[in-house]
């Protein structure tokens, strides 16, 4: 294992994909998503995946040059269209007009379509809440997931992540529909260790707690019929109303490296003054959290933790300490660094 600080991470990612050819401002996008995804202790969605960005841009899936386009639908209503750039510029360019509005004390949406997947959704949330207001973001996932009751795959793992203001930090709920997310199935997987049950199903819909059998066969809704509602939910908003891909439209990130996914994402942002003064919102949250955080202990449990508040904490720690990396996926960026296949 390293230990690498979030600017040595931030500049090792944004060499790799300026290696490849990659724009300057998709390159920080991802940089700086993966920077904090690593801090937050979100490793499946940190620095593991830049070889996997890296082979799709090579191969055309991701067009590392590709600059999103913005239409409007109305003042505070925007349409981009990611022309199949990494999900991490349009996602960055959905958070920054959303902010723009939310400025404005308005509320804000923003669809994302003809994009790749995005990383870490609470990066975007998160920046959002900082303006004071609350975030929503959803994005759909080539289809990994059965419906409540199939056994085939038709739905994405679908995460959504909601950020309000809290005190210094936000509470940040960010989450796939999955009872897992799949990326930390191939770390499962890679380690050698099981999945609990209830999690997955084979290839033939037979329940399994083997990573691989989970691999090959379909991934199932967090808490049964209402985690597939709510992936219907971010299906419907992240696909269907975007004009973006949905179902079986959306393309694998791992295996259909050649195309592009064809993810589309929903953002929303509501700014709390109009709602309630700032003094009033501080006053009221803090009393909501302290009754949450004050309540009675279950047995084997020694704290209530906000959502997200565990993440804040590490990512506070690992700021000062540094975070810690596998020396192998560290190895690999220096490889393609010093490979340097500019397009
Ligand atoms: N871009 C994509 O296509 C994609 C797809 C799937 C998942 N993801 C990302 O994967 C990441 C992981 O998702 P996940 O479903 O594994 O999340 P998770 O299960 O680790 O966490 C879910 C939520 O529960 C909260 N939480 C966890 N433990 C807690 C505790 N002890 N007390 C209070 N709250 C707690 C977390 O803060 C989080 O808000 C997310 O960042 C998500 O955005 C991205």
């Amino acid at each position: 294992m390293a230990t690498l600080s979030s600017e040595e991470i931030y500049s090792i990612v944004k060499e790799s994909l300026r290696a490849v050819g990659t724009s300057k401002a998709a390159a920080e996008a991802v940089a700086e998503t993966t920077c904090q995804a690593e801090l937050r202790g979100i490793s499946s969605h940190g620095l593991q995946m830049i070889p996997v960005y890296v082979e799709r841009i090579l191969e055309g899936g991701i067009q590392g040059k590709a600059e999103p386009t913005v239409s409007t639908g109305g003042d505070n209503i925007h349409i981009i269209d990611g022309n199949g750039c990494c999900g991490q510029l349009a996602a960055k360019k959905a958070m920054e007009l959303v902010i723009e509005e939310v400025k404005k004390n308005r509320v804000s949406v923003v669809g994302v379509k003809n994009t790749n997947h995005c990383g870490m959704l609470a990066y975007y949330t998160e920046n959002i809440s900082k303006e004071y207001s609350i975030a929503f973001m959803c994005t759909n996932t080539n289809p990994n997931v059965a419906a409540f009751g199939g056994a085939e795959k038709v739905l994405g793992t679908n995460p959504f992540s909601v950020a309000l203001p809290w005190d210094k930090e936000s509470i940040v709920i960010d989450m796939a529909t999955t009872s897992i997310a799949k990326g930390k199935i191939y770390e499962y997987a890679m380690k050698g260790i099981s999945i609990p049950e209830g999690y997955a199903l084979d290839k033939d819909g037979k329940a399994t707690t083997d990573a691989n059998e989970a691999l090959n066969g379909t991934l199932l809704p967090f808490g049964g019929h209402k985690g597939y509602a709510l992936s219907i939910l971010v299906e419907i908003l992240a696909g269907v109303i975007t004009g973006g891909g949905f179902s079986k439209n959306v393309f694998s990130l791992h295996s259909d490296i050649s195309k592009q996914q064809n993810v589309g994402m929903f953002l929303m942002g509501i700014p709390i003054e109009p709602l309630m003064g700032e003094k009033m919102y501080k006053e009221r949250i803090k009393e909501f959290v302290s009754i949450i955080k004050g309540s009675k202990l279950a047995v084997g449990f020694n704290e209530i933790y906000m959502p997200g508040e565990i993440e804040a904490n590490r990512r506070k720690d690992r700021l000062r300490n540094g975070i810690e990396v596998n020396d192998d996926i560290i190895e690999k960026l220096k490889q393609i660094i010093n490979s340097k296949k500019i397009l």
